[in-house]
């Protein structure tokens, strides 16, 4: 039985673990890493898939302008534990973080990724007129429309728009005063 969750604090390590295991170090090159970094996920959109009590799976969306469709989420890195793929885990997470974003009111979901996998969830080129901060493969620049128009024909950069991640002397700060 796989449950899918929030991500707790917890979490954290395994998720890295699983990220490096997926996709490497180079997914810090990624041009979708550059609309993440030193980003917080969009609210109650981080989270993890948990199978016989272990962590197995993650996905985590974050807050986006995209141009003249303004604002939506971004969805990734999504991935699942090499030895529980193929049990529906991956497909578990993207339903779920779909039907969150849409009961919270997003409009759109962004990626980057393997359009064969996310066209099962809907998945279609992204308008051609909007624009990432770096070099992407068209092929795999991917929109979702929660809202049927919502992007249409748009045009523009797309940026985050996220909330700041803490940094730890932040937060150090914060529980001296608090102190
Ligand atoms: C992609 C991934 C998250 C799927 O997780 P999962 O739990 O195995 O997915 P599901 O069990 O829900 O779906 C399995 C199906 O997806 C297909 N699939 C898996 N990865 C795929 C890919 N990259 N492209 C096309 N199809 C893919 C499988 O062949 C299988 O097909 P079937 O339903 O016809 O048998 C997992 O394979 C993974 O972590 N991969 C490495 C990281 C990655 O590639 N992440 C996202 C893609 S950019």
């Amino acid at each position: 039985m796989v449950k899918v969750r929030d991500e707790i604090a917890a979490d954290v390590s395994v998720r890295e673990a699983l990220l490096d295991a997926a996709f490497g170090e180079a997914r810090f090159e990624k041009t979708s890493e550059r609309l993440r970094e030193g980003r917080r996920p969009a609210a109650k959109l981080a989270l993890s898939a948990c199978h016989e009590g272990a962590m197995v799976g993650t996905v985590r969306l974050w807050n986006v302008a995209a141009g003249t469709a303004g604002d939506g989420l971004l969805l990734g890195p999504l991935a699942v534990d090499e030895d529980r793929r193929g049990l529906g885990i991956g497909s578990k997470l993207m339903r779920e973080a779909l039907w969150r974003a849409a009961r919270m009111g997003h409009r759109f979901v962004l990626l980057v990724g393997d359009a064969p996998y996310y066209a099962r969830f809907g998945f279609e080129p992204a308008p051609i007129g909007l624009d990432l901060p770096g070099p992407v493969d068209r092929a795999r620049f991917l929109a979702f429309e929660i809202i049927p128009g919502a992007l249409g024909h748009a045009c523009g950069m797309v940026v985050a728009t996220g909330a700041m991640e803490r940094s730890r002397r932040g937060v150090a700060t914060e529980q001296r005063l608090a102190a």
